[in-house]
Order: structure tokens, then sequence, then C-alpha cells
């Protein structure tokens, strides 16, 4: 399936569904990365690789989220995009977007969701005192972090962590579960068809 992958800054987890890609057998095949920052740096990163990029700045369609998201559309119908991987996508992105690409759209999230949706998740697993933490990969639906889980995978949380020191030890485990969930999401999508 053709994959366009969404960001807004570092795109670590942009990278590791690129390097995942390079095998023929992976089910999807990135034609297009897209960045509503035009100094995200995940840009550089994937043009690097030799993967069409474009940036849509959301600031210059002032309040209109329909406007911006209209833009990017077009630049997903016109590469013929087949699924979408939010990774580090920080727009709240409409309903009409969302029913446009239902099914059809999938997000990483740094919790064990249905816990702590938003932002600042690792904070929160820490002040809560849990003992686990992790990320998720999710299909997106209208509320925010909210769709369907397609895959999860946890860290411990240990004495005297920080919101830091807990993200670099869940972001490596991002990077093995987003390809892995993608692949499974793509399985889903052709037994549908
Ligand atoms: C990741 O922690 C992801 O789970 C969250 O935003 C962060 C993006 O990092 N949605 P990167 O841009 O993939 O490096």
């Amino acid at each position: 399936l053709k994959l366009a992958i969404l960001i807004s800054g570092r795109g670590s987890n942009m990278k590791a569904l690129l390097e995942a890609a390079r095998d023929p057998s992976f089910p999807a095949k990135p034609v297009l990365v897209l960045s509503n920052r035009p100094d995200a740096k995940g840009l550089e990163t994937a043009a690097d690789e030799g993967i069409p990029t474009a940036a849509i700045d959301h600031k210059t369609f002032g309040k209109d989220r329909e406007a911006f998201e209209r833009a990017m559309n077009e630049h997903l119908e016109t590469a013929g995009v087949e699924i979408i991987a939010l990774a580090g996508f920080m727009r709240v992105l409409t309903p009409w977007f969302v029913n446009t690409w239902e099914g059809r759209m999938i997000n990483i999230h740094p919790s064990l969701l249905p816990k702590y949706k938003g932002l600042d998740t690792h904070q929160r697993a820490i002040d809560a005192g849990d003992a686990e933490a992790g990320c998720t990969v999710h299909w997106v639906s209208p509320g925010v972090d909210d769709g369907e889980i397609i895959q999860q995978a946890s860290v411990p949380i240990l004495p005297g962590d920080t919101a830091d020191a807990l993200a670099n030890r869940i972001l490596p485990v991002e990077h093995a579960l987003y390809p892995e969930a993608l692949a499974k999401a793509c399985e889903s999508i052709k037994a549908r068809a």
C-alpha cells in the first residue's frame, strides 16, 4: 500500500518506518512525507532517504483547519496514498479529515492507551505512580488518541525516573513497535478490500 507519513518535528518514528520499508516484502511503500512545519527536521531525513516531501504550513491558513487539511489532502491524493501514518504530527484533525481517511490512518502515542491521551504522557504516568508506561499504535478516530488499538508495548517506570528518562526508554520501543503495527494495519486493510 502507498504510505504517507505525517510529521511535525524530529521524525524518528518516521525514520523507523522508512527503514522498515526498505525491505521489499514490507507491505507499505512510502510515497510522501508531509509536515505542517516547514522547519521539521524529519523533512531532511526523508529527503536524504530519497522520499518525496512536502511542507504545508498550517499557519498560512489562519484558523481554517479544513482549508489546511484540504491542501494536505490534495498532496495525498496526487501521490495516490492508501494509508497514512501519523508520526509526531501535532495538529488536531477535523472530523472531515478523519472521516475521509477512516480505517486508513494510524497514529503512535507514547502511553498505554486508554491512559494519558493528549500531551505530557510521561510525566503523568510518573505522577500517577504507575509501575509501567509504554506506547500504543491505534486507528485514528474523531476523538483525540481514541481509536481502536492495533498494538501496544510497555516498559517499566523506574524509581527516580524523570519524564525525559522515561521518554528515552520508550522511544526505541516505539521505533520497534510502529513498523510492526503498520504492517498489521496494512494486512487488515487488504483483508477488508
Ligand atoms: C513520539 O513520542 C510519538 O509517540 C509522539 O510524538 C513523538 C514524536 O517523535 N506522538 P518523533 O518525531 O517520531 O521523533
